[in-house]
């Protein structure tokens, strides 16, 4: 058989509140056109993230209800460390609340005034917590990273001879390499084995440890078995060792290759550091055999680490998106390709070009994909990384919007209307405006400034 299924049945279902055109016109506009601010129940097919988003398996549920909530030394807490060890075979692993606590503890270490961290794409919270600090993040992805079209299969990779003229110039002042699996913020593109091997003997060779933020490490190991030379006989859970025996460290939001509604966490192999860093969980999340999560959340994500490396499974995902950018790409409308993990990224500066970078063209789509359809997606572009931290605005590299599949939630009905939707956006297109902002905080604008149409 050709269709590849959703390899699951439901057993609990939640139910979508329909709305009409006209409503949704209305409440877009009384959310100042951000689509953060809507009511989810205000939406019919949710693509705002993939995080926190998915359906836990039954397997996960019976989980939680062996949760024990100790304060210190739980066995859950133990029961999480062996299954993230299983897989990423760092010393020390410290829970967090979610991705962005592990950042702000590393940040708090490696951050402040003057220094420079170096990444492929680092994604908002990341940046916004090396940037709090007073450092300066910088992105070194491979060109074809940034041209929607090329059809590199490592688009998410490090280019490698930046990497080493930056460390080579800014050594000094580098405390630590990053590197982002898969590059979310570039258009959920894989990196290579190869190329995260090489970023580490890069950092290595300069005396730099080397961090691995490995949200969606499942997708990518499952892009380096497809398309990376020698890697198609190897299992899951192989290739992912490979990718983080390289690393010093990785920082992880659970709620992605997790199968989590929330967690993460910060793993080390230094000493010193793990120390450092457990005493500013204490602080800030919580002992450090729970950090900021609750017992029951721990085994809900031990659980979903066995089950993200299922192959069935990661092969349905992957089909997901490839099957709604072909679609797309049969409509004309212009995608991010080959087709990434966790979300379908459409080109909406080439779409939309009449609407200029500095009036968020991205914005423009995605409001206008919540009005005719109920589809909420994100703009990735001008509004999100355009302001910074000196006050000056710039055009972002892209302006993407991207649909992020929640895991195991939607089916391909969804994705059928989802694919419709397009065909009436359009219809209308040319005739949409772009917008201005009206209000914005001064670090990550996107999740709460509020626009006027223009
Ligand atoms: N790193 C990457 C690559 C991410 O995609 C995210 C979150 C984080 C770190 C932070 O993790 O949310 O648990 O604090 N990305 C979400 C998204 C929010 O929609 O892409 P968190």
């Amino acid at each position: 058989m050709k269709t590849i299924i959703e390899p699951f049945r439901i057993k609990s279902v939640e139910p979508i509140r329909m709305t009409t055109r006209e409503e949704r016109a209305r409440l877009i506009r009384e959310a100042g056109y951000n689509v953060f601010a809507l009511h989810s129940d205000d939406v019919l097919i949710d693509l705002l993230t993939d995080s926190g988003t998915g359906a836990m398996s039954a397997a996960q549920w019976a989980a939680v209800m062996r949760g024990d909530e100790s304060y210190a030394g739980s066995p859950s807490y133990y029961r999480f460390r062996d299954a993230v060890q299983a897989l990423m075979p760092f010393k020390h692993v410290i829970p967090t609340h979610q991705g962005r606590a592990a950042e702000a503890i590393l940040f708090d270490v490696f951050g402040g005034a003057g220094k420079r961290i170096p990444s492929n794409t680092h994604f908002d919270t990341t940046r916004g917590n090396i940037e709090s600090t007073g450092a300066g993040a910088d992105d070194l992805v491979i060109a074809e990273g940034r041209d929607p079209a090329n059809l590199h299969p490592f688009k998410g990779n490090m280019d490698l001879d930046r990497l080493d003229a930056y460390l080579g110039e800014h050594g000094a002042s580098v405390p630590c390499v990053m590197l982002t699996i898969t590059n979310n913020a570039g258009g959920g593109q894989p990196v290579s084995l190869e190329n995260i091997r090489a970023t580490a003997a890069i950092a290595r060779a300069h005396g730099k440890p080397f961090f691995i933020d490995g949200c969606r490490f499942a997708e990518n190991a499952w892009f380096i078995k497809s398309r990376e030379p020698g890697q198609q006989d190897r299992t899951i859970p192989d290739i992912v060792r490979d990718c983080f025996a390289e690393a010093d460290g990785m920082t992880m939001s659970a709620k992605k290759d997790a199968f989590g509604n929330i967690g993460g966490w910060l793993a080390l192999n230094d000493d010193a550091l793990a120390e450092e860093a457990r005493n500013h969980l204490i602080r800030t999340e919580g002992f450090p055999t729970y950090g900021g999560l609750a017992g029951r959340d721990l085994e809900a994500l031990a659980q979903g680490l066995s089950e993200i490396v299922d192959e069935d499974y990661l092969r349905y995902r992957i089909r997901t998106n490839e099957y709604i950018i072909e679609k797309l790409d049969a409509l004309g409308v212009p995608v991010v390709k080959p087709a990434g993990g966790h979300a379908v990224f459409v080109d909406a500066r080439a779409w939309l070009s009449h609407i200029p970078p500095l009036e968020y063209p991205g914005q423009a789509l995605a409001v206008a994909l919540y009005e005719i359809a109920g589809v909420r997606s994100v703009e990735i572009g001008t509004v999100m990384f355009g302001r910074h931290p000196d006050g000056s605005e710039t055009p972002a590299a892209m302006d993407l919007v991207r649909l992020a599949f929640p895991r195991r939630t939607y089916t391909q009905s969804h994705a059928d209307y989802i694919v419709e939707a397009f065909g009436e956006l359009a219809e209308v297109k040319d005739s949409l405006t772009g917008y201005r902002i009206v209000k914005e905080p001064k670090l990550m604008r996107h999740f709460t400034c509020l626009f006027e149409r223009l």
